[in-house]
């Protein structure tokens, strides 16, 4: 969407804006919870957020809950209420740019991506869709995912895993009450995302699951490639070694890496422990 001068719609987003910087002022005396929301958003991603409002996907913006070093993730209520998740790319370091593009690379889906092509914004663009995309496939699957609901542009809305604003705690931050059922349950998921979805997380960590009645959230899967991408292999290794490695530290008996890969793809039936 282009937009010469003042147009319309770019008056609305003004308009938008300031609204939302009140509230969120008001929101900041009200409640201690949310943080202070120091940044303002580029008009880019301000029209995208004011088109979510139009399609009724988004109705308010609270605050930021985090801020990670590319991404933030705003809490919001759809018009029916309902808590939503907004993932916001901002940033694009070089860096980043470059570590992106090799996720990408190589995946039949977005074969018209070409670095440089439309700048930032066309790989921005592109690594939100594919966050959708890879979120749709493994909600089908049956893997416990926040529910994707729409993106547009940087800005990707989900359901909120949490409650009131505040996130399910990470696996990082509280151990499982079960920590041998939450590994197998972990272990199930990421096999039902190889064989149903066809991806590999490819960042799978304590950091990217939450934790919700004691069952794993996975998320974050911008990274995620499919099976058929060069590099699964190699990332579903180290998915399952940092698994393994955070649930051994917890005691539990864990199963060979080399059991655990061929039962993820298909083949293994019996799942030998490490021996202890
Ligand atoms: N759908 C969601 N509901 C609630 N909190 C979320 C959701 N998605 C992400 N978060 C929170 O935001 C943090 C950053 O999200 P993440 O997708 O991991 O971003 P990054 O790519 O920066 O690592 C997470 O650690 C989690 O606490
Ligand atoms: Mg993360």
């Amino acid at each position: 969407m282009l937009i010469p001068g003042r147009s319309k719609v770019d008056k609305k987003a003004e308009q938008m804006m300031r609204a939302y910087e009140e509230e969120s002022l008001m929101l900041e005396k009200r409640s201690e919870e949310f943080e202070v929301i120091e940044e303002v958003f580029d008009r880019a991603t301000l029209e995208a957020i004011y088109k979510l409002m139009q399609k009724k996907v988004i109705d308010k913006i609270y605050g930021v809950v985090k801020s990670g070093k590319e991404a933030r993730i705003y809490h919001g209520r759809g018009f029916n209420g309902e808590e939503l998740a907004l993932k916001i790319y901002l940033t694009t370091t070089s860096e980043f740019r470059k570590g992106m593009f090799k996720y990408i690379d190589g995946d039949p889906r977005f074969k018209k991506v070409k670095k440089g092509v439309r700048g930032r914004d066309n790989l921005i663009y592109t690594w939100t869709k594919k966050e959708f995309s890879n979120l749709s496939l493994a909600r089908d699957a049956g893997v416990m995912v926040p529910n994707p609901i729409a993106f547009y542009r940087n800005v990707l809305v989900m359901s909120f895993i949490g409650r009131d604003g505040v996130p399910a705690p990470l696996l990082k931050e509280v151990e499982p009450l079960n920590p041998r059922e939450f590994y197998k349950s972990l272990l199930d998921n990421v096999r039902l995302l190889y064989s149903k979805a066809g991806l590999v997380h490819g960042d799978l960590s304590e950091y990217n699951v939450m934790v919700l009645d004691d069952f794993p959230v996975i998320f974050d899967v911008s990274q995620a490639v499919l099976k058929s991408h060069p590099l699964s292999d190699e990332l579903l290794l180290r998915d399952v070694e940092r698994i393994n490695f955070y649930f051994g530290r917890l005691g539990v008996d864990t199963y060979r890496v080399e059991d655990i890969k061929r039962w993820v793809k298909g083949g293994a039936k019996i799942l030998h422990k490490n021996p202890s």
